[in-house]
């Protein structure tokens, strides 16, 4: 019998029997000796009837089988938990984790000599990543693909920058209830994950520039046939990784590898939640992220991919332009092209093969960028000693340095139930703060980073606003928004500090935000300040593990336990 399936025999004393008896059952689904006598490709099926974005998955599973059976070797589908953006409450990002465990666990416990994880929205790769970094077995990732756009009135649209642009019309009395419900049913015309460059298609480039998942992998739309003969041809290469037994995640994610995701981060207009996952993989391997490289490495890389929210077109058009590879192409020696991927082969030789599309504007040429700096900035001063960050590049030139008021949410729910009344005090060149919305203070970093502008200046005409939070928000929006300020306010972070009408200064060039109150009345402030206790919400269960045990977002907001051995 194979290896495959003396993975993790517990003998009892008795391997022999250990193994006759794991025979005895899984031969109960009809498999024949010669199937069980094959290395075993495991592939988790992330599939659920709440997870749109993942509703192409049993299709993928079917081509990633053909594709390993063509190669001699024998697929075993298992399920893992599935995270959907808009059914995971409080948060996806407070499931992460969980999700990091469980696959990372499954791997473990069931016998396999390589695994194909295969996943797109938000989190998903992200804690599938992870886990397979920990665990460290032959990986090969499929990213389920983007939507295809939708199209309004002889406009394109996309989830969810658009949903973002015309709900912002839509309270400002621009669209009525009628089209607004239009709207709606066309955001998102297919399966798949938000088609802009967004959390999901910055992690799906970063795990293509990573090495860990085929050429193109990132860019094919998820209904379309190519996405399934790229499953079919990543079940051939996990087979070949079986039989092998490598490469291994940690043979691929070395510094340069790491470096190269995160110039291609910047360059493709990342989302700022992709530097926290990143940061999160790292962490799980011998390697870290270093913020202040991030930084430098922004004021570098130009964004060369007109994609929204930072640019104009979707992921179907950076696809037909030539994909990652045609990317990495135009950035050349910024990149370390010896890097190595699971195919066996570098990043030269994938760069060698880009296709060259005449006439395509989704990628630019260094000589002409869509902005010269990258996409994320690390900011410092009083109020993030630990580091904030902005995206730039989908931010408002105008305000990336500007002084203003300070108009204070104590928490989601307090922004909520005050920003659009009318009494607020506030104007257009104030600063809007949110606080309690960190990775422990809502719990689980909730996307609310994006203060919507109060609906009496929205409707005076005013798009965007300088807001500030410990919150993280949506890849796909756009705005000059701080987010990230670490520590958080939950944590005692400078952020708690703040009082309605102080002061707060944001310099981006300088890299700075700056809460202008002297450090005595801060002490003061501090002084006055209550110990927190243990939340409600944190008394039992995973709640309480995640409390306890969450880290900051300079950290990646895994839990403390689950970084490699030694950190
Ligand atoms: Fe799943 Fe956007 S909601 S990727
Ligand atoms: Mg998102």
């Amino acid at each position: 019998m194979a290896d495959g399936l003396r993975k993790g025999l517990t003998s009892y004393g008795d391997a022999g029997f250990s193994l006759f008896l794991r025979k005895a059952f899984i031969k109960a689904m009809g498999y024949s000796d010669d199937a069980l006598n094959r290395p075993i490709v495991g592939i988790t099926n992330t599939y659920s009837d709440y997870n749109p974005c993942h509703g192409n998955v049993p299709q993928i599973i079917e081509a990633v089988k053909r594709g390993v059976m063509l190669s001699g070797a024998m697929p075993f589908v298992f399920p893992t938990i599935s995270i959907a953006e808009s059914f995971a409450h409080p948060t996806s990002m407070y499931l992460r984790n969980l999700m990091a465990m469980d696959t990372e666990e499954m791997i473990r416990a069931q016998p396999m000599d390589a695994v194909i994880v295969i996943g797109g929205c938000d989190k998903t790769l992200p804690a599938q990543i992870m886990a397979a970094v920990s665990a460290d077995l032959p990986t090969v990732v499929i990213p389920v693909g983007p939507m295809v756009v939708g199209h309004h009135k002889g406009e394109v649209l996309g989830a969810c920058t658009d949903c973002r642009r015309l709900w912002g019309k839509y309270r400002a009395g621009e669209i009525d209830d009628v089209e607004i419900e239009a709207v709606n049913g066309r955001l998102a015309p297919s399966v798949g994950t938000c088609m802009v460059m967004g959390t999901a298609s910055t992690m799906a480039c970063v795990t293509e520039a990573l090495g860990l998942s085929l050429p193109m992998s990132a860019t094919i739309p998820a209904p379309h046939a190519e996405r399934f003969r790229l499953a079919e041809a990543s079940g051939r290469v996990a087979a070949e990784m079986a039989k092998t037994k490598g490469p291994k995640p940690r043979e691929i994610l070395t510094p340069s590898a790491l470096r190269n995701a995160q110039i291609v981060m910047q360059a493709i207009g990342g989302s700022t939640n992709g530097l926290i996952h990143l940061t999160a993989i790292a962490n799980r391997s011998p390697h870290k992220i270093d913020l202040a490289a991030f930084d430098k490495l922004g004021r570098e890389v130009p964004v060369l991919v007109d994609l929204k929210p930072s640019g104009e077109h979707y992921m179907e058009h950076f696809h037909h332009a030539g994909g990652v590879p045609k990317l990495m192409a135009q950035l050349g020696d910024l990149l370390d092209l010896d890097a190595k991927t699971i195919t066996g082969q570098t990043l030269r030789e994938i760069v060698a093969g880009a296709e060259e599309v005449p006439g395509q504007d989704a990628i630019r040429s260094k000589a002409n960028p869509i902005k010269a700096e990258g996409a994320i900035a690390i900011l410092h001063g009083n109020l993030a000693p630990r580091g904030a960050v902005i995206k730039q590049s989908a931010a408002s030139p105008k305000l990336l340095q500007h002084t203003g008021r300070a108009v204070v949410f104590e928490s989601v729910e307090d922004m909520t139930l005050r920003v659009d009344d009318p009494a607020l005090d506030v104007t257009a060149d104030d600063v809007l703060v949110l606080r309690n919305a960190g990775p422990k203070g809502a719990p689980g970093m909730p996307e609310a980073g994006y203060l919507p502008i109060p609906k009496k200046l929205a409707r005076a005409g005013v798009k965007d606003m300088v807001r500030i939070s410990d919150a993280r928000m949506s890849g796909t929006a756009f705005g000059t928004i701080v987010l990230h300020i670490t520590p958080e306010s939950a944590v005692g972070g400078p952020l708690a500090l703040v009082r309605n009408g102080d002061m707060i200064r944001l310099d981006v060039a300088k890299r700075s935000i700056d809460l202008l109150v002297d450090d005595a009345e801060l002490e003061k402030r501090r002084a006055a300040q209550a110990a927190a206790g243990t939340p409600d919400w944190a008394k039992r269960g995973y709640a309480q593990l995640f409390n306890q045990t969450i880290l900051q977002a300079d950290e990646g907001c895994d839990f403390d336990f689950m970084r490699a051995e030694g950190k």
